[in-house]
């Protein structure tokens, strides 16, 4: 532990904010051996690429990458080149054999072996580590914080997906579903706030299934001791144990899947102030026999009353949405099912993709992707037009309103802006005054566009910021 030997590692990363987190987890790994993390691969001993394997132009990009990395192992004869992540999982040593410059292929759930494969390549031979684990969460690792702009942050609640939706490699990639233990999880959402953060994003991909019942694999509810199911805790009950870290830490979480999310987790989101009126929900069509057909296991009707029951409990809150474009054998008519779903869901943002057939999965290996490609872009391009203009609808909606907006730094666009997002997840832009990041401030919105609104701060956040105020008052 701790031991100097002053090597330089250099992390990138790609795919969703789970292996954003997860390379976290690798630089404190590598940290305790010794390796200090630099900022270019131009600086570093070691080069680490956390990849992504969601959809085919996802791989491309990172195969791209290796060809670029390259010309730096040619200045560099002795960089050692790891390759993290789903790809990694998804190839295994095919990788080695593919890319010549890999030296390390390693899966999400073997970051602890990261040490020792480095030196098995030190020794001069390529190592590959792929086993999944069912009870790997890595619970204890306190991540090292990569980018961090000191305000928010991502916490690994859970890992893995058991849903097996038939387009889907997550289950491939990141193995069985386990959820970490619930006191690791306050304690880094404490440890964070008292280094100064002020919200912190709770991750999982189905966070709504989260359940610790004492540790192990997955196991169903109803098969749960008595003693086991007495001690659980379900993700509403994990939710209010993080929302009462402190009132002032801004609590948010990702991804809600449809057929999970409940009543109760609604409930503790309305009772607690800190906890964002936001809901990631993916629908991924609006058709009822292409959500069987995806395995979702839900249908149209299960999803709309689902958006109903949060606009009852939580009035104002926002909800985004994935949506996929052009699933094996979707009609012009089911492609119209899931704009109609969209336009009755009055999403406030989606993400959007056309189909990619990954090797595999269960859509690979039963269905046919037949949907040709100028159709499937041109679907989506039919999505993106309506997401957009409803995006810009509602931002148009909250002109004249005020939010309330964590900053979260410089805008991009100007330093002279500070950007921050709204309780609602939108990216809000006001000028910068005399105001300091990480501070609470309400923002009269002024102008909008369909992935933004701009306006002017009125002032700090009595609830968020009271303590700042008093403090004010008192000096
Ligand atoms: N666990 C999350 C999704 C994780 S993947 C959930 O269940 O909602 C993020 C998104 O990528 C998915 O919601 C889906 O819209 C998209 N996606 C996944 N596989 C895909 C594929 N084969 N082709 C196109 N988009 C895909
Ligand atoms: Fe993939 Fe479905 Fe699991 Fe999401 S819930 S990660 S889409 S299998
Ligand atoms: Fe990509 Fe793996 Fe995340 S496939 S989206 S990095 S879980």
């Amino acid at each position: 532990m701790g031991n100097i030997n002053n090597k330089k590692l250099y992390i990138e990363s790609y795919g969703c904010a789970m292996n954003f987190a997860d390379s976290e987890v690798v630089a404190t790994i590598m940290a305790d051996n010794g390796y200090t993390t630099v900022n270019s691969e131009h600086d570093a001993d070691i080069v680490f690429i956390n990849t992504c394997s969601i959809r085919d132009n996802a791989e491309q990009k990172i195969r791209h990458r290796l060809t670029g990395l390259k010309g730096t192992k040619r200045k560099n004869k002795d960089l050692v080149v790891g390759i993290l992540g789903c790809m990694a999982e998804r190839l295994k040593d095919q990788l080695i054999e593919e890319e010549k410059l890999v030296d390390i292929v390693v899966g999400p759930d073997a970051y602890r072996d990261l040490p020792s494969l480095v030196a098995e390549v030190d020794g001069g031979s390529k190592a590959v580590n792929v086993l999944l684990s069912l009870e790997e969460t890595y619970g204890e690792i306190t991540p090292t914080r990569l980018h961090s702009n000191g305000v928010t942050a991502f916490i690994s609640i859970m890992r893995g997906c058991d849903n097996m939706c038939s387009f889907c490699v997550v289950p491939f990639t990141r193995g069985r579903e386990r959820s970490r233990d619930p006191q690791t999880i306050v304690e880094e959402a404490t440890d964070l706030f008292n280094k100064g953060y002020k919200e912190v994003t709770l991750l999982g991909q189905n966070v709504d299934s989260y359940l610790w019942y004492g540790g192990g694999p997955k196991k169903e509810f109803k098969k749960l001791s008595q003693e086991e199911k007495d001690s659980s805790v379900d993700f509403a009950k994990l939710l209010d144990m993080v929302a009462k870290v402190d009132p002032t830490l801004r609590i948010r979480f990702s991804t809600s899947h449809p057929k999970d999310i409940v009543d109760d987790v609604l409930h503790v989101m309305a009772k607690h102030k800190n906890i964002c009126n936001y809901i990631h929900l993916p629908a991924q069509s609006g058709n009822s026999r292409i959500l069987d057909k995806m395995n979702r296991t839900y249908d149209r009707k299960w999803y709309k009353t689902k958006v109903e029951r949060i606009r009852d409990i939580i009035p104002n809150c926002s909800i985004s949405c994935d949506i996929i474009a052009g699933f094996c054998t979707e009609t012009e008519e089911e492609h119209q099912d899931t704009l109609s779903l969209m336009e009755w869901s009055d999403f406030d943002f989606s993400y959007m993709y056309y189909y990619s057939e990954r090797p595999g999965t269960l859509a690979a290996r039963k269905y046919s992707d037949d949907v040709p490609l100028e159709v499937k872009k041109r679907r989506l391009t039919e999505i993106i037009t309506l997401q957009n203009n409803m995006s810009a609808r509602k931002n148009k909606e909250r002109e004249g309103t005020v939010v309330t907006v964590l900053i979260e730094g410089k805008s991009k666009r100007s330093d002279d802006d500070f950007m921050g997002k709204c309780d609602e997840n939108i990216s809000t832009i006001f000028p910068r005054e005399n105001y300091k990041v990480g501070q609470y401030v309400d923002v009269l919105i002024e102008r909008s566009t369909s992935n933004s609104i701009m306006g002017k701060a009125l002032g700090l956040n009595e609830y968020f910021e009271k303590e700042t105020l008093e403090k004010a008052l008192v000096s």
